[in-house]
């Protein structure tokens, strides 16, 4: 078999670099471990940043997204019991849009399948070689080997996937920070009590209350490393999270079965450059951000986005100029998303720090609560820097 471009992983951003390269006539094949109902069934970022909504307009796939996202002007602050509108549109002209993960994951997938775009769920075992030169890309399905010769692979295949395995321990150099607490998430169908998202740091820990729809919310808490989904019940959550997030707004929440509950680690990561030979990567598969600022899906639009454009450079004009700048550009973006969400994860969780930190972590945000400059600047960077 050949292709033009073989795409590991179905996650948003392969997907998503799969629609925008069909939309250029490049074939592409995507190669997905899991099935599409597994795919699917991960229930993850919730925020895109205006520019994401444009690269999924340019993309084709952004007809659901306008009609059911809800358009965010502004995200508060919670902290020492009151709460701080931060208003995204007065300092940028710019707001997010609240859509899931899941739903723009659906929305790709459909129009793939639309186009008739081969994917295979449930490869098994893919393997790459010959990556510097003419990539081959051998994997299992439905116990049949098979061998797909290509011009180039994107590594799209997430943190724990196999591209970025296959670069050569000296040609590859990562940058790592693990913060020591999760987020349990709960995913609950009411209408939420709060108009727009709130950030809440408090004494007990920092929590996010979020939603999905007008009538679907998704709320997080900071939690141990240790904790389990197991140990922790519905009631207990809810009960620590109105602890954290204010009673005027745990009055109003009902008790109703959760849909979901998981728990993340927090990670900052980072691996350069995206390129071995003829292998780029995009997405989590080349950095993660810890969730604080809602940028992990966000980095992985604009990573293909720049990915496509090379791609289509190459094609379309013979010219590799945009595919060997494709690292430096990315990475650009991607260092600044990290600082950001560095940042914000700093200044919301509580950390086992000294005395002297946590003074200086309460001055940064009392600073913040009271200078529009600092307002501005944190705004700036949660409606997304330029793509
Ligand atoms: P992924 O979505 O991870 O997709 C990669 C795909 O590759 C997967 O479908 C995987 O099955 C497949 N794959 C892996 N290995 C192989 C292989 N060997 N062969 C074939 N296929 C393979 N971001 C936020 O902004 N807010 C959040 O609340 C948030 N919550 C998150 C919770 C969790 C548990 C995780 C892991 C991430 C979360 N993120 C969040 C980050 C955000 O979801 C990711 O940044 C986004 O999914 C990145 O998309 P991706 O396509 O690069 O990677
Ligand atoms: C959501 C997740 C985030 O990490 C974030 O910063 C905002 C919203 C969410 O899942 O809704």
């Amino acid at each position: 078999m050949k292709t033009q471009v073989v795409i590991v992983g179905a996650g948003p951003a392969g997907l998503l670099l799969g629609q925008l390269l069909h939309r250029a006539g490049i074939d592409t094949l995507i190669l997905e471990q899991r099935s599409a109902d597994y795919v699917l069934g991960r229930i993850r970022a919730g925020v895109l940043e205006a520019g994401s909504v444009e690269v999924l307009e340019r993309a084709g796939v952004a007809g659901r997204l306008h009609a059911e996202g809800l358009i965010h002007d502004g995200f508060e602050i919670g902290y020492c019991g009151s709460r701080h509108r931060i208003a995204l549109k007065e300092f940028t002209g710019k707001s997010v849009t609240v859509y899931g993960q899941t739903e723009v994951t659906r929305d790709l997938m459909e129009a793939r399948s639309a186009a008739g775009a081969p994917t295979v769920y449930e490869a098994e075992d893919v393997s790459l070689s010959d990556l510097a030169g003419s990539p081959r890309v051998t994997y299992r399905h439905q116990g049949r080997t098979h061998e797909v010769q290509c011009d180039f692979v994107a590594g799209c295949d997430g943190f724990h996937g196999v591209c970025r395995r296959s670069i050569p321990a000296d040609s590859i150099r990562t940058f790592e920070r693990q913060y020591p607490f999760g987020w349990l998430g709960v995913l609950a169908d009411f209408a939420a009590p709060w108009h727009e998202l709130i950030y809440a740091a408090s004494e007990r820990g920092f929590a996010l209350a979020s939603m999905r729809s007008e009538t679907r919310v998704r709320c997080y808490i900071q939690c141990s490393l240790q904790d389990s989904v197991e140990q922790w019940s519905e009631a207990r959550f809810w009960e620590e999270f109105g602890q954290r997030i204010g009673s005027d707004l745990a009055a109003k929440i009902p008790q109703v079965k959760s849909l979901e509950m998981s728990i993340a680690p927090l990670r900052s990561f980072v691996a350069e450059p995206l390129r071995y030979g003829n292998l780029f990567l995009a997405g989590d598969a080349a950095h993660i951000v810890p969730p604080t600022g809602a940028k992990g899906l966000n980095l992985a639009a604009s990573d293909v986005f720049y990915l496509h454009e090379a791609l289509e450079a190459h094609y379309r004009e013979g010219s590799s100029t945009a595919l060997d700048g494709y690292s430096a550009r990315a990475l650009r973006r991607i260092w600044r998303a990290e600082r950001f969400s560095w940042s914000m994860t700093r200044l919301l969780h509580s950390f086992p720090a000294d005395a002297f930190d946590q003074r200086m972590q309460q001055t940064e945000i009392e600073y913040l609560l009271e200078s529009r400059a600092a307002q501005a600047a944190l705004a700036e960077n949660y409606v997304g820097l330029p793509l």
